[in-house]
């Protein structure tokens, strides 16, 4: 049985499958006849959407359920919400605030589950985030990606996602918003390079690839203040796109916050690729609930 909780969960030559399925006609119709249930305990723009759009193409038919109608550890267990779903469904994907939740669900699934969000995570995100440097920069090997910002879900996927593409990371985070022990011990099992600084310039100075995230993640909006002081000075502004490379693109995986963690002049400049990468959470999802469903 696959699982997608993380992008590390997959090897190389399955990360290598699952882009190849992303592109066009590659993925199959798998799904045909079947069902795929979306819980999301969190709101969602991007990855309901695109998800919903990936399982028809697929031949599925997805059903979207909000946490009140099901209750994750409320009306009943996370295990039996899972064994519940896979009696009617294909896959099952999940936004949770609680990563371990998803653990618990995978390890009772008689149907792949796959993240679509945690705490921890993002795997969807950085399959759209790795298919969009493919894309962007012909299938170049040994790409610099620097990462401004919180070392959140969005980055620690990123990040593993980088490695396993044979890419390079360069993280700027001020003190106390970078990763943990364990997260650098997973990046060192992967291998390949990955460089920790508080100074966004060092960061960025040659870089492929800028990428940022909000500070504030769902979950922490009561520490919304206390973030913003501490992440002044991590905007990603014009001044400090300009010390990257000259064909360099800027990856967001919104919601962006325009004056926050990135100025409008950068997001909504030529540089700027979120609009690309937002339009590869489709083909993203597509090609990995493919993989899952039909290895
Ligand atoms: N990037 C992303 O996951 O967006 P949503 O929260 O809108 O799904
Ligand atoms: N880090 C953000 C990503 C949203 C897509 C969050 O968890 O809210």
């Amino acid at each position: 049985m696959r699982h997608l909780l993380d992008i590390d969960d997959l090897s190389v030559d399955d990360l290598n499958e699952i882009i190849r399925r992303c592109a066009p006609g590659a993925a199959g119709r798998p799904l045909e006849g079947a069902g795929a249930a979306l819980v999301f305990e969190k709101p969602s723009a991007r990855t309901r959407n695109s998800m919903e759009m990936a399982v028809v193409q697929l031949g599925g038919h997805p059903v979207t359920i909000r946490p009140d109608e099901i209750g994750i550890d409320g009306r009943e267990s996370a295990e039996d919400v899972a064994r519940t779903l896979g009696c009617y469904h294909a896959v099952i994907g999940a936004r949770v605030f609680d990563h371990d939740v998803l653990v618990r669900m995978a390890a009772v699934s008689d149907v792949p589950v796959v993240n679509m969000l945690s705490d921890r995570a993002h795997p969807l995100q950085a399959l759209a985030d790795l298919l969009t440097m493919t894309n962007e920069f012909g299938g170049r090997a040994g790409l610099v990606v620097a990462y401004v910002g919180d070392a959140n879900n969005v980055a620690r996927s990123l990040v593993l996602g980088c490695l396993l593409a044979g890419h390079t990371v360069r993280v700027a985070s001020p003190d106390g918003f970078g990763f943990s022990a364990e997260d650098l011990d997973a990046f060192a099992g992967i291998g390949g390079e990955v460089l920790c600084t508080d100074d966004p310039v060092v960061a960025v100075t040659g870089a492929d690839v800028v990428y940022t995230d909000v500070w504030t993640s769902m979950g922490q909006e009561d520490e919304a203040t206390q973030r913003r002081e501490a992440f002044a000075g991590y905007c990603v502004d014009q001044v400090l796109f300009d010390h990257a490379a000259v064909d360099a693109i800027f990856l967001h995986c919104l919601p962006a916050h325009r004056g926050e963690e990135v100025s409008g002049e950068v997001v909504d400049g030529p540089s700027s690729r979120v609009w690309q990468q937002a339009r590869n959470r489709m083909h993203a999802a597509r090609g990995a609930l493919s993989w899952l469903v039909a290895p």
